[in-house]
């Protein structure tokens, strides 16, 4: 049952020196983890404005190229003016609060990493893909295929989590849209002809205070495995980081914005034009953050070849990855785990 509270259990328990499975590896230096943090970078890192995206050709075309942009260079951008209001997002943030601040007792029936279940709830949910445990606690909705019925869902954030969600869906759509016409194809194409959309998560992570956040990570430096992230974040900024010209940048809460990313497969089909961007989150002493992104993927039994968008390639622009299969993919992930490293190098 000691499991069952989370890292948030041991923080209330009053822990003051971080467990060794919290640990960074010993004598396995993570060099990369050595890398300077750029303060200054942090104000580059794009903040893209959606106004007009619906009423004004001419400036959707302008957000087309600033979305194309942003996601060959940095792979990390931020949306304003989304459509989603700022009340929805707050409670949305708020609803994540209510769910961890219950008792154990509540909240264990929902414990599991059964991620075909329509909700669970844990710890560390990198457990088996990372070097180290992390310090949050997750709460997981599989959303699709097979959506969570609402009494599958917990009470004190169902109806928050239900409405945020549908809205979400619309901005990840709609990026979907712009992300296509980037890259010269028709809108629809990642949404209708890759699938995109037909697997979906939510997640509401929660990263309770740690006492020596130097020794861990809330969050070990990763790719994301979807096609695309989309990341609602609280406003305790220093967090979370992407990787940037070999630097880490904070990406600073803006009130009412969305953090968007590019996931691994996304790189892929794309034939590297779109960067998956690494990133991570720091441990900090202050807290609790949380954070709720939805990750839009394919089905993982989908017969969809995965594998870079013929219509973008020419003589100048071979494929550089091999095709396979959301199945073949996933397998290789759970497998052998995330070390750092991309995904992808075994489809090269
Ligand atoms: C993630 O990378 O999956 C979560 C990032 C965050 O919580 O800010
Ligand atoms: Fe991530």
């Amino acid at each position: 049952d000691e499991t069952k509270a989370g890292v948030k259990g041991l923080v209330d328990a009053g822990i003051t020196k971080v467990p060794r499975i919290f640990h960074h590896p010993n004598g396995c230096p993570d060099s990369i983890n050595q890398l300077p943090t750029n303060l200054e970078l942090a104000h580059e890192l794009p903040i893209i404005d959606m106004k007009g995206i619906h009423t004004d050709q001419e400036r959707r075309k302008e957000i087309v190229a600033l979305v194309r942009d942003a996601s060959e260079t940095w792979g990390f951008f931020q949306v304003i003016n989304h459509g989603i209001p700022n009340s929805v997002l707050e409670e949305a943030i708020r609803g994540s609060h209510r769910f961890f601040d219950q008792d154990t007792e509540v909240k264990k029936q929902w414990y599991g990493r059964d991620k075909t279940k329509p909700v669970s709830y844990h710890s560390c949910d990198d457990l088996f893909v990372a070097p180290m445990a992390g310090w949050r606690d997750s709460l997981v909705f599989r959303m699709s295929p097979n959506p969570p019925t609402p009494d599958q869902l917990p009470e004190v954030n169902r109806e928050i989590s239900l409405e945020y969600f549908e809205k979400a869906v619309n901005v990840g759509y709609l990026l979907l849209e712009l992300l296509s016409e980037g890259l010269g194809l028709s809108p629809s194409y990642l949404k209708d002809k890759i699938g995109i959309g037909e697997f979906m998560m939510m997640m509401c992570n929660y990263y309770p205070p740690c006492p020596q956040p130097e020794l861990t990570y809330a969050l070990t430096r990763h790719k994301d495995v979807s096609f695309l992230t989309v990341l609602l974040q609280d406003d305790s900024g220093g967090a979370l980081q992407a990787l940037y010209h070999n630097q880490w940048v904070d990406v600073t809460p803006i009130p009412g914005a969305l953090v968007v990313n590019i996931g691994e497969l996304l790189q892929l089909v794309s034939n590297d034009k779109y960067k998956s961007a690494e990133h991570r989150v720091l441990a900090k002493q202050t807290g609790p953050r949380t954070s709720v992104p939805c990750f839009f993927s394919a089905a993982h039994n989908s017969t969809v070849a995965i594998q870079p968008i013929q219509e973008l390639l020419s003589e100048d622009n071979p494929p550089k990855y091999r095709a396979t299969t959301m199945k073949e993919f996933f397998d290789h992930f759970y497998g052998t785990g995330l070390d750092g490293t991309s995904a992808l190098q075994p489809f090269i």
